[in-house]
């Protein structure tokens, strides 16, 4: 064990906890990871499950000893892990105690689109929107956070996101102990001044804010003690602009189960995983009785992932409990997305940091009419920098990314795909039931300063054979 210690010691190279690029001391993460809670819903007699959430200010401390102002749900920074199953209806009551309105947006949720919480469904400072809707997806790890058109970044950056966690009866056994061996992660990064607060502006240069002190679930240099031999990570990358390419630091392998919209068929044997802001993933790691290693991320190329960080220390008890043993096929897994052979084709170019098919992001007009029930092809070309796509309500799966197949671990369903610089991702996308031709879902990128500043789109779903019918412009009154 001690071995394995001093080699994740010296593995730890130029990684470092804070951004100062100092050589990275495990002996500094000793912050005990914060875990959001699980949220109690009220059960009504008929079933629903009832959530309360209050988006509101408050402080708390990133770096020990020192209280900033930050924004949470239901405390002051980030928002309580909501968990449910499939079948189970859900109604929501989200009050805004801020004083400006936002939204909240259930990412990764299929419902219809009154209730997806995107910029149209604003909620003015007092007030409460409630929201409701049934469960109807596979398992998968989902998130929510706040949506208002221009100021994404800004309520995001300041800690309003939280953990929405989908269970499906049909799960294969993978740890499910919430908090012990089935472990939220929230990886977010900021710039703090010296008195500890958040700095920089969310909206400034091509890609708002990288920061160099890594959150997880708003810990500053946190560890985690594991007492299992095994333990299902849900990651979820909520940063405004980072990609992050996790490791381990001594590279064990590890299993990749799941991706942004549900389970893979198979665990996939994986020693680094990306991830880009709004994604997913979840994997189960396996741990010695008695170590210690450091979870981190690796530099890469492109200018969203620059610097080697120290993420979470893992300190594993002298004895572990035994785990369930990973099975070799995923039950619940969702079937693969079959394209139909005339499946239509949607081109979208993403230009500069602000549009799509050079348009700006507008709330009133109307971008595509999908019919519903449809499978088509999306193409994403992305004609600069580094950008993502992320696409409410559906499930897709990547077809290619400049003609060569993802690789296994992103194969699955998802939500929201990287689209690496000058280079075209095609997507199978199956598009849902719920029909609504006055209300969009969005597409856009997901680094929110892109977002933020117009590079976003609409579409609507609507009743086969009416799509010539659907008004292109819609009344907004924001
Ligand atoms: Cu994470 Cu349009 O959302
Ligand atoms: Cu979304
Ligand atoms: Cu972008």
């Amino acid at each position: 064990n001690r071995r394995q210690f001093l080699a994740a010691v010296a593995l730890s190279g130029f990684a470092s906890a804070c951004g100062s690029g100092a050589m990275s001391d495990p002996a500094a993460f000793r912050t005990e990871l914060r875990v959001p809670p699980l949220l109690v819903p009220k059960v009504d007699k008929d079933g629903t499950r009832r959530f309360a959430l209050t988006m509101q200010r408050g402080r708390s401390e990133i770096l020990p000893g020192k209280p900033v102002e930050t924004w949470g749900f239901n405390g002051p920074h980030l928002g309580p892990t909501i968990r449910v199953a499939r079948g189970d209806r859900v109604r929501m009551a989200v009050t805004n105690r801020l004083d400006e309105a936002s939204t909240v947006h259930w990412h990764g949720m299929r419902l219809p689109a009154k209730m997806d919480g995107g910029p149209h469904q604003m909620i003015e400072p007092g007030g409460t929107w409630s929201p409701h809707w049934t469960i109807d997806q596979p398992a998968a790890t989902s998130w929510y956070h706040p949506h208002p058109h221009g100021a994404t970044a800004e309520h995001v950056y300041r800690g309003l996101a939280g953990m929405f966690i989908i269970d499906d009866p049909a799960e294969t056994e993978l740890p499910a102990k919430y908090g012990i061996d089935d472990v939220p992660l929230i990886l977010q990064d900021k710039n703090l001044a010296e008195d500890g607060s958040p700095t920089g502006d969310p909206l400034d240069g091509t890609f708002g804010i990288l920061g160099e002190h890594m959150l997880v679930n708003g810990t500053h240099a946190p560890f985690l003690n594991v007492r299992t031999e095994r333990v299902r990570f849900r990651i979820l990358n909520g940063s405004n602009a980072r990609m992050y390419h996790l490791a381990f630091a001594d590279r064990r392998a590890f299993h990749v189960v799941g991706g942004d919209a549900g389970l893979l068929p198979a665990p996939v044997q994986v020693e680094q995983v990306s991830l880009t802001p709004g994604e997913r993933v979840e994997v189960v790691a396996a741990f010695t009785a008695g170590e210690q290693v450091l979870l981190r991320t690796l530099s890469g190329s492109d200018d969203i992932d620059e610097g080697d960080f120290d993420l979470l220390k893992i300190v594993a008890a002298p004895r572990l409990a035994a785990s369930p043993r990973l099975p070799s096929r995923l039950a619940g897994a969702p079937a693969p997305i079959a394209v139909p052979p005339n499946a239509r084709v949607r081109r979208f170019q993403l230009n500069g940091h602000d549009a799509i098919n050079r348009k700006e992001m507008d709330l009133s007009r109307i971008d595509e009419v999908v019919p519903a029930g449809a499978t088509e092809i999306w193409e994403i070309e992305n004609t600069v920098y580094a950008h993502n796509f992320h696409i409410h309500e559906v499930a897709f799966q990547v077809l290619d990314v400049d003609g060569e197949k993802p690789p296994a671990y992103g194969s699955g369903h998802k939500d929201t795909v990287y689209v690496p610089p000058k280079s075209t991702v095609r997507l199978a996308v199956r598009f849902g039931r719920f029909t609504d031709p006055a209300t969009p879902y969005m597409y856009h990128c997901h680094i929110l300063r892109h977002e933020d500043s117009g590079m976003m789109g609409q579409f609507v779903i609507v009743e086969p054979g009416t799509e010539n019918q659907v008004p292109r412009t819609i009344a907004t009154d924001h």
